[in-house]
């Protein structure tokens, strides 16, 4: 037995926050931002959380999926940037959304979080633990953005994206995960509780450009091997969206047509583990995701941590 998606759901806070805006914040200018990163707005949250932005993408994808929050039996949500330390997001989910049967807890694997979550099921699925799981990425990334800093504040936004996963019979698609600890100081944020400080993200943009464009390719060279794939029968690459030339790289890399990179960071900007499932319940809901078509996950960020991950669209 194995995880499908069958319903995703997303959410963004209404409040947007420009380049423009942004550079009468700081030393910047929209042409510089656009051109370096693709990025053209964020949402920024004014009044939402974590907690209620992962609720308003989960009640969204059970709508999606059909499926009734008793039914869930795992919640699993992927954010760095949680309300509180204790309890869990996952468990707030769970009582707002009043899914009493659901074991639920956080997973901080940063922008890499919402495939590690999708793997994880996959792996509890396979070994008959829990039948339908509700995995979400979730961030409010202006709580720990430094905004006096132009090197990053103009990176990252706010927002979440929910994925249901039922089990259904198949054979375990394949998988790639990888993490580097010894090059964690690329892309890192203390934590307030230990220095009595407020802490922000701190990141060497070089560093994690360079890293990117390498070992993303190579991961999906290394799981298109595993799973002894085509990538010209690829649909979709959904990608991190951290970058369009972080994606524009890859691609190049990959030697595959850009076109089969969508991207929406021009709107979100970088919102970590959200914005695979963003992006893939845009395309869902704009109907670009035909039942069949093969897709390719791919994320990467802090740890550093990187993977890729195989499915057919089952919707
Ligand atoms: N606006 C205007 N100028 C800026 C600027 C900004 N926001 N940020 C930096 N600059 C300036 C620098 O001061 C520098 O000026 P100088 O040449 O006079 O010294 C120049 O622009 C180039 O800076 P540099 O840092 O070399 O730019 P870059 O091309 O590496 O782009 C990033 C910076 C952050 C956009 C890029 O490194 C990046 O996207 N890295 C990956 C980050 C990422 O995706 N992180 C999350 C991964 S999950």
């Amino acid at each position: 037995m194995i995880a499908k998606i069958k319903g995703t759901g997303s959410y963004v806070p209404e409040n947007v926050l420009d380049n423009n805006a942004l550079s009468k914040m700081m030393e910047t200018n929209d042409e510089w931002i656009r051109e370096r990163t693709g990025i053209a707005r964020r949402h920024i949250a004014q009044g939402d959380d974590t907690v209620s932005m992962s609720t308003e993408a989960g009640k969204r994808a059970l709508e999606n999926a059909n499926v009734k929050p008793e039914e869930l039996d795992l919640i699993i949500v992927s954010t760095v940037s949680s309300n509180v330390v204790l309890p869990s997001t996952a468990c707030e989910v769970q009582k707002n959304l009043g899914a009493v049967n659901a074991t639920c807890y956080d997973m901080n694997a940063a922008c890499t979080g919402f495939l590690f979550a999708y793997n994880t099921v996959q792996a509890y699925f396979y070994a008959g633990l829990f039948k339908k799981a509700l995995i979400i990425g979730a961030e409010t990334l202006s709580n720990i953005v430094d905004w006096t800093d132009r090197g990053t504040a103009i990176l990252f936004g706010d927002g979440a994206g929910a994925a249901v996963l039922e089990c259904v019979p198949g054979e375990m698609p394949p998988m790639v995960t990888h993490s580097d600890g010894s090059m964690g100081a690329a892309l890192t944020c203390a934590s307030p509780f230990a220095t009595k400080e407020k802490e922000y993200v701190e990141m060497n943009g070089q560093d994690v450009f360079r890293f990117a464009v390498k070992k993303v390719p190579e991961c999906i060279e290394e799981l298109l091997e595993k799973g002894g794939l085509d990538r010209n029968k690829i649909d979709y690459f959904i990608l991190h969206q951290a970058n369009s030339r972080i994606v524009e790289g890859i691609a190049k890399r990959l030697k595959v047509d850009l076109s089969r990179f969508p991207m929406n960071l021009s709107e979100y900007g970088n919102t970590s583990s959200a914005t695979i499932p963003i992006l893939l319940d845009e395309l869902n809901r704009q109907g670009t995701l035909k039942k069949g078509m093969k897709l390719i996950m791919a994320g990467f960020g802090a740890g550093l941590s990187w993977g890729a991950s195989y499915l057919e669209w089952d919707i």
